[in-house]
């Protein structure tokens, strides 16, 4: 029987459906050429795009995990399925033009689906030539990250202030929930696509429900696993776009996938979340 398929929601600056999971590769995808290490990543790629899944995303920050994403989406033959989000992560306006054309060689793609300014390192600057790009048609959309509680407001102040912005990305999970207020309803009032990273904490999150069975209730929302239960959790939340929890382990991978798809847990199953967790 074929899988159910994956949920999508729309960019708001173009409409254009997005899948609710993706793949993270900070760290994961940072790899050798060795087989050992690149045959699960290549099976990781399969079943993300099997289940309908598109957004991978990757940064210069992470070692080799560009040229790794470059190497396995072109084997599979896959770019026109993928939706590859990279970030610029450097000071001064050439070195990020410089930067930008290495991951656009790394990737092996001439126009980048989505440049983010990592963890807003010289925003201004490199918001000017990402919007500069857009226009000539160099990237398709352009946006902003960060990963940590405190940046939130700044997040959410750029969003204010700034047009023309398609994505923010932020950290936002059951255990870190700042994200819901501080920045979600104003990245929904501005028309801005939120990706959530860190899903898992960075894994952390599993050590807290080890020896413990998913609750019988979760099975209302076709749950059956904590990673679907942490990342159903994050796609209800109507103002997210998708999640890209990293994974080399393809059993993981398509544990996460099976989050995109089913019932969702509604405004009361959540509460019932929240309370389970604050309770561990
Ligand atoms: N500033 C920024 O822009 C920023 C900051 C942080 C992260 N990010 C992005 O967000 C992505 C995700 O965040 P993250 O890498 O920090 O961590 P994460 O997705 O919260 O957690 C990844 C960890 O969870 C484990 N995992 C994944 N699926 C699992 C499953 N079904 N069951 C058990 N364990 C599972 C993985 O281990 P296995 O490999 O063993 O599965 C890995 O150790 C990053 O890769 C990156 O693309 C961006």
């Amino acid at each position: 029987m074929a899988a159910p398929a994956m949920i999508t929601r729309p960019i708001p600056s173009s409409g254009e459906a997005m899948p609710v999971v993706g793949l993270g590769t900070s760290q994961v995808f940072d790899v050798g050429e060795g087989a050992a290490s690149r045959q699960p990543l290549t099976e990781v790629l399969r079943l993300m795009l099997d289940a309908g899944g598109k957004i991978i995303d990757t940064s210069p920050m992470y070692g080799r995990a560009e040229a790794v994403t470059g190497d396995l989406v072109a084997e599979a033959g896959a770019r026109p399925r993928v939706f590859l989000a990279t970030k610029v992560w450097t000071s001064g306006r050439e070195a990020g033009i410089a930067q930008m054309r290495r991951s656009a060689e790394l990737l092996r793609s001439p126009v980048i689906d989505l440049i983010q300014v990592h963890n807003l390192l010289d925003w201004r600057t490199q918001l000017a030539t990402l919007r500069q790009m857009k226009e000539k048609g160099q990237v398709r959309y352009i946006g902003i990250t960060h990963y940590t509680t405190g940046s939130l407001p700044e997040l959410a102040g750029i969003l204010q202030s700034e047009p023309g912005i398609d994505f923010v990305q932020c950290a936002y999970s059951l255990g870190t929930r700042a994200a819901e207020t501080a920045l979600l309803p104003i990245a929904a009032a501005h028309k801005v696509a939120v990706i959530v990273n860190r899903p898992f904490e960075d894994g952390d999150m599993f050590r807290r429900v080890r020896g413990r069975a998913v609750p019988e209730w979760a099975a209302e929302f076709d749950c059956i696993s904590w990673a679907q239960f942490f990342l159903k959790y994050i796609i209800a939340e109507p103002a997210v776009t998708c999640a890209i929890p990293a994974t080399s382990n393809p059993v993981h991978m398509a544990d996460d996938l099976k989050a995109g798809s089913g019932r969702l847990p509604d405004a009361k199953q959540r509460e019932q979340i929240r309370e389970l967790w604050d309770s561990l």
